[in-house]
């Protein structure tokens, strides 16, 4: 088990920025996701922890050690990539003891452990059997086996189900996360798959164009995202983003916009403010006094839920709830919101603001991004 420190870690190539100053601790034992879309820089930065590419600017540490020029075969880590490459002349157990060959283990020592980790992976059978007489999952397996038969300081794995299909993915999925818990090692673990995110890791790192928008436990991110980007990526649908302006009435402060009239339960004589609403698809219901005006313009059926999509003003809507949902295309609709599901962001910087009903207190401050010096600029009062 060991701690990784990445301090301040940026890679140029060229004129794209791929990482962008990240700096993030991973725990002993962690089990920490980056995550993030297409191209925000999630393998630059595992491949940058592995040795595999140089930093531009930064420092990785490893337990008190400082790894950043250490060459990757001296770091202590197992990498599984997103191809599995592996040695398609060797069978299923050279394929899996190659490291400890490589570190001139014993023989002895060498088929003990392939035997155990064949054991863990469920490979006992396929030890001889050369790769391309496996299934795409078996391969995985032992391109999983070949970095867990090292016992190192930490696994790196780059999208490693990507190849999988659902059945199976959600299958190994549940079996690194048994693994990771049995072992006790720290992981960091990258993917674009949400449903991987949550349901694996111990934190998620939110990457968005190479820059950390949030990292947290996968309900804080979920519960609370630091920023629009958090709140439109994570979810499904993801959150509803809904322009808005902040107003007082009658002593209460509102969310105001075409078909949106939304009270935020708190108190308050305040200046207008631009904000980005967000809701929850299974935080709207229908209500009697509506908060919301909405069209509905189709209903998907998803087997246990079903996702209506509407049109609240110029915004697209969600909604998700249980089967049936009584709704149907045409339809208009009141929706409502409880207030502790109210989620408001700052129109120019995107930054979640928190706000409190003690009006002796700033009532809104804006959520400090990792890594930068953020000061809550923007109060109402
Ligand atoms: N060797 C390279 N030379 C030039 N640009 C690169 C190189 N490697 C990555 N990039 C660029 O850096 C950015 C981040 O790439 P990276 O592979 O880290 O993304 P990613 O988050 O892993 O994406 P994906 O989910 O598609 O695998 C991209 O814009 C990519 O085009
Ligand atoms: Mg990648």
């Amino acid at each position: 088990m060991s701690r990784l420190g990445i301090e301040g870690v940026t890679k140029s190539f060229g004129r794209t920025v791929a990482v962008d100053g990240v700096s993030l601790d991973v725990g002993h034992g962690e089990f920490l996701v980056l995550l993030g879309p297409s191209g925000c820089g999630k393998s630059t930065l595992l491949r940058m922890i592995a040795g595999l590419t140089p930093l531009s600017a930064g420092r990785i540490r490893l337990d008190d050690t400082d790894i950043t020029h250490t060459p990757p075969r001296d770091r202590d880590l197992a990498m599984v990539f997103q191809s599995y490459a592996l040695y398609p002349h060797l069978s299923v157990a050279r394929n899996i003891g190659f490291p400890l060959r490589a570190r001139r283990r014993t023989r002895p020592e060498i088929r003990g452990r392939v035997a155990e980790v064949a054991e863990v992976l469920d490979l006992g059978e396929l030890l001889e059997r050369r790769p391309r007489e496996l299934s795409g999952g078996q391969r995985q397996r032992v391109a999983l086996g070949r970095a867990l038969v090292r016992d190192p300081g930490a696994f790196l794995m780059d999208e490693p189900l990507s190849n999988l299909d659902a059945k199976l993915r959600s299958s190994t999925r549940a079996e690194l996360t048994g693994l990771h818990r049995r072992l006790g090692s720290t992981f960091v673990y990258v993917t674009h798959d949400q449903v991987e995110a949550m349901t694996m890791a111990t934190r998620i790192a939110l990457l968005n164009a190479g820059r950390l928008e949030q990292v947290g436990t996968p309900a804080e991110v979920y519960d609370e995202p630091a920023s629009v980007f958090v709140a439109g990526f994570l979810g499904s649908p993801p959150m509803n983003l809904m322009d808005a302006r902040i107003v007082s009435r009658n002593g209460e402060l509102r969310a105001v916009a075409q078909d949106i009239d939304v009270p935020l339960g708190i108190a308050g004589e305040l200046p207008p403010r631009d904000v980005v609403l967000g809701v929850r698809p299974e935080h709207l219901a229908p209500a009697a006094t509506p908060m919301l005006r909405a069209q509905v313009r189709m209903v998907e059926n998803l087997g246990s839920d079903e996702v209506a999509h509407c049109t609240v003003g110029s915004a697209a809507v969600s909604l998700r709830g249980p089967r049936p949902l009584g709704m149907s295309t045409g339809d208009a609709l009141g929706l409502g919101v409880a207030p502790h599901h109210i989620h408001l962001f700052d129109r120019a910087g995107g930054r979640r603001l928190t706000w409190s009903p003690d009006p002796a207190s700033e009532p809104f401050a804006a959520s400090p991004e990792p890594n930068s010096p953020y000061k809550p600029a923007h109060t109402l009062r």
